[in-house]
């Protein structure tokens, strides 16, 4: 129910809202907060909904106005995958909750886990998407029967944020080189006025840093040759979905895929995966990259709040999944034979005081 208390751990501090979300998003939603209570995160939760649960719970919309509430009140949430229809019914609650609290960088690390057998080594790149416009604007008219159009919205500000975002995270998280994935050969104006953007706050106030702008496709061929060249992607919003996704093949999958959606004043974390309906409701969901989203939420508030107990927590967590994966306890998506309970506790084990 909204607005349920749930207690991670005695001794809380921060207060974050959890969505859990469809299909598999509270199987795995609990399995990442067993975790958490067993490693002593300072963290409690209080629980809100959205998508179509939020409907099947008569809260009367599929992003109610409580949910949002809570996250301005509280700036922080983990989040569940939330289910939409294709072509009909309810437009994404996921795009709407990143427009409605302007969380316009989404950061998805794409790196090799331990023990998860993958074509490429040393994969360590992240990639930043343009969260709130493009194609996902959702502007979509019918001019006359059989033609339809769908608007792509590029501003200056947006451009502009989001490449400086881009460029102070990677000077942050001390990384050497930017690649802007783009098609600004096709779309001169819109692509063109990313790029603009990106190669002036390169030029003005990062130039130490390496920058290069590709093409989208001949990015793509280049990075399922060898996704080690890159280190940090900026894109917008589509080429960043479709790129998150095959960078996740590229690692071992959805399961093992983090992200988190951050803006000036809140910032909701949340596994790239949807609500994977196939699989729903038979303890076989990977709560890995949920796990991992909630470990950028616990870095998250040590690098804003300060908090040097959230990043040790979240370091405990990385080395009892990582020693997990090493110990060849998985689930099936990455090769193993463990549900998503099992795996939680094969993680809850592994944790060093
Ligand atoms: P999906 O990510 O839900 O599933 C794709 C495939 O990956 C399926 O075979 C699924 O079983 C598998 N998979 C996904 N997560 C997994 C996990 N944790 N462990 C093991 N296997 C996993 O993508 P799909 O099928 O395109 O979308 C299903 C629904 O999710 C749609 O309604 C879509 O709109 C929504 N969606 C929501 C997102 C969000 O809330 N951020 C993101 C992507 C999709």
């Amino acid at each position: 129910m909204p607005g349920n208390l749930y207690y991670v751990t005695s001794m809380t501090t921060h207060t974050a809202v959890l969505i859990p979300g469809d299909g598999i998003g509270p199987e795995v939603s609990e399995a990442v907060l067993s975790v958490l209570e067993a490693a002593k995160a300072p963290l409690r939760f209080e629980t809100h909904h959205a998508g179509q649960t939020a409907l099947d719970l008569k809260l009367g919309d599929t992003l109610p106005e409580s949910t949002l509430a809570a996250i301005r009140q509280h700036h922080i949430a983990l989040k569940g995958p939330c289910t939409t229809p294709v072509g009909k019914g309810f437009s994404s609650v996921n795009v709407a909750l990143r427009r409605t609290l302007n969380l316009y960088a989404a950061v998805r690390p794409i790196r090799n886990m331990p023990g998860v057998k993958t074509r490429f080594d040393n994969v360590d790149l992240i990639i930043v998407r343009e969260n709130t416009e493009g194609l996902y604007s959702g502007i979509e008219n019918l001019i006359t029967d059989g033609v339809v159009v769908s608007m792509k919205v590029a501003t200056r500000v947006a451009c502009h944020r989001i490449a400086l975002w881009t460029f102070r995270y990677a000077t942050h998280r001390k990384r050497t080189k930017i690649s802007v994935f783009h098609k600004a050969n096709i779309m001169k104006m819109s692509d063109g006025m990313l790029l603009d953007e990106a190669r002036k706050v390169h030029k003005h106030d990062y130039p130490n840093i390496e920058y290069e702008e590709v093409i989208i496709d001949a990015a793509q061929m280049r990075m399922v040759q060898d996704p080690t060249q890159f280190d940090i992607v900026m894109c917008e919003n589509l080429y960043g979905d479709i790129c998150s996704d095959l960078c996740a093949g590229l690692v071992g999958g959805l399961g093992v895929t983090p992200g988190a959606n951050i803006g000036d004043d809140d910032a909701v974390f949340e596994a790239v995966h949807g609500s994977a309906p196939d699989i729903a409701g038979k303890n076989l969901a990977n709560p890995l990259a949920l796990l991992m989203s909630s470990t950028m939420l616990l870095k998250h508030l040590a690098d804003t709040r300060g908090d040097e107990e959230s990043r040790r927590a979240g370091e405990r967590i990385r080395r009892a999944y990582d020693r997990a994966l090493q110990e060849g306890e998985k689930t099936r998506d990455i090769g193993g034979s463990l549900g998503t309970r099992e795996f939680a506790r094969a993680v809850s084990d592994r944790l060093e005081d």
